[in-house]
C-alpha cells in the first residue's frame, strides 16, 4: 500500500483525502514510477469539482517525476531506475506511488530535476504549444498573455520573450506585475485596477494583437477578442475565472474576421513523436537558460488541500510542487 490523495466525491479543496491505495504490478506497456515531485495544476481542481467526470474514486494529478520502478511487458523506451518525467491523462499523480501507460513518460535530461520536471511538463509543454503550434509567434510580434504571473504564465512570458515578441501581460496585482516583469514581460497591465482592452489598444496605437493567449476565461474572453487585429486568433486555453458564455459567430467577423480557439495540450501530444518533439523543445529552453523554472510554492502531497485552496485564492505565483 502507498498514500495517495484520492477523491469520493466532486466538490471543493475539502473532498481531498489522503489515503491507503493499491498499486497493482505494472501491465503490458505500463510503468510502475515513484514519484519525487508531483505538480499542481489548475485542471486538477476542474477535474475536483466534477467539470469534467471522473471515475469515482479518483486519485488526481496530471503531472509528475520520479524513478521506474518496475516495467510491463513490451516497454523497450525505459528500464528500472531511469528518472522520468509525464504530464497527460490519465489521472494518478497525486500519489507515492502509480501504474501508468509508458507511453507518456519521458526520460529526464540531467539539465532538469526532478522538482523543476514536475513544475514544468504540463505548464511548460502547454507553452510550447500555445506559443509554437498552436499559433506560431514570429520575432517582432506584440502579443497578449494572461495571468502572466501564475504557473504557464511565468514560462510562457520568458519562452515568448526569448523568441523575440513583446509582451503584454495582465496580472491581478503589483507585486505579481514585478514578478511578470522580472520574467520578460514587457508591458505589465493590473487587470483588476486598468482596463486592459484600453492598455493593449494604447501599447499598440490601435493595431491590436495578433494573438492572445487566455487562460481566465469567463472574465476576460470578450475584452480578449477585441484586443485583437483583424485575421488575429483567441486562443482560449483555460477557464480559471469560470467558462466563458457561447461565442456568437457574428462576434468573430465584427471583431476582424478573427479566429476562436479552444485547444488542449493532450491533443498537440498524442502521439510518441509530437510528445517528444514538444518536450525536447521544453527542455532545450531550460537546458540553456533561456528559461528559468522556479518552483514558487511547495506542499507536501498530504496537504494538496491547502495547495488548491490557495492556487484557487489567486495566492500563488508560478508553478507549484507537492512533495510526497
Ligand atoms: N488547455 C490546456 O491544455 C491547458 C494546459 C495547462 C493549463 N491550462 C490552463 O491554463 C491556465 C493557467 O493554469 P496554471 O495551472 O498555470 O494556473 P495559474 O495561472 O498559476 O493560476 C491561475 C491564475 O489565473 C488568474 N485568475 C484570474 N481570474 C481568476 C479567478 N477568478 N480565480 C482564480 N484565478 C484567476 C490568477 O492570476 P492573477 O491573480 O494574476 O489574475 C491565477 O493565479 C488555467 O486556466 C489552466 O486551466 C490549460
Amino acid at each position: 500500500m502507498v498514500h495517495a490523495i484520492r477523491i469520493h466525491e466532486n466538490g471543493g479543496p475539502e473532498v481531498l483525502k489522503w489515503e491507503e491505495v493499491d498499486v497493482a504490478d505494472p501491465a503490458a506497456g505500463e510503468i510502475r514510477v515513484r514519484h519525487t515531485a508531483v505538480g499542481l495544476n489548475y485542471i486538477d481542481t476542474y477535474l475536483r469539482e466534477g467539470a469534467r467526470p471522473l471515475p469515482l474514486p479518483s486519485v488526481l494529478g496530471l503531472e509528475g517525476a520520479g524513478v521506474v520502478e518496475a516495467l510491463g511487458d513490451g516497454v523497450s523506451h525505459l528500464a528500472v531506475g531511469d528518472r522520468i518525467g509525464y504530464a497527460d491523462m490519465p489521472v494518478g499523480a497525486y500519489s507515492e506511488e502509480r501504474v501508468m501507460p509508458a507511453h507518456i513518460a519521458v526520460k529526464l535530461p540531467d539539465a532538469v530535476d526532478d522538482q523543476s520536471a514536475a513544475a514544468a511538463m504540463l505548464k511548460g509543454m502547454t507553452a510550447q504549444f500555445l506559443i509554437r503550434q498552436c499559433f506560431r509567434v514570429e520575432p517582432g510580434m506584440t502579443v497578449l498573455l494572461h495571468a502572466a504571473a501564475g504557473g504557464v504564465g511565468l514560462i510562457a512570458s520568458q519562452w515568448l520573450n526569448h523568441m523575440g515578441a513583446t509582451v503584454i501581460g495582465t496580472v491581478g496585482s503589483p507585486e505579481k506585475g514585478e514578478l511578470a516583469k522580472a520574467h520578460g514581460v514587457h508591458h505589465i497591465v493590473n487587470y483588476n485596477t486598468e482596463n486592459f482592452v484600453e492598455r493593449v489598444q494604447e501599447i499598440t496605437d490601435g493595431a491590436g494583437v495578433p494573438v492572445v493567449y487566455d487562460g481566465v476565461g469567463k472574465d476576460t474572453f470578450m475584452g480578449s477578442m477585441k484586443c485583437l487585429s483583424p485575421l488575429g486568433m483567441l486562443v482560449c486555453f483555460g477557464n480559471a475565472s469560470g467558462a466563458p458564455d457561447p461565442v456568437n459567430l457574428g462576434d468573430l467577423s465584427t471583431h476582424g474576421s478573427i479566429f476562436v480557439t479552444r485547444p488542449m495540450l493532450f491533443h498537440y501530444t498524442a502521439t510518441r513523436d509530437a510528445l517528444e518533439a514538444c518536450a525536447n523543445d521544453l527542455f532545450d529552453v531550460i537546458g540553456s537558460g533561456a528559461v528559468k523554472i522556479e518552483v514558487n510554492q511547495t506542499y507536501p502531497l498530504s496537504e494538496a488541500a491547502q495547495a488548491h485552496r490557495d492556487l484557487e485564492a489567486r495566492k500563488t505565483t508560478g508553478s507549484t510542487v507537492l512533495l510526497p
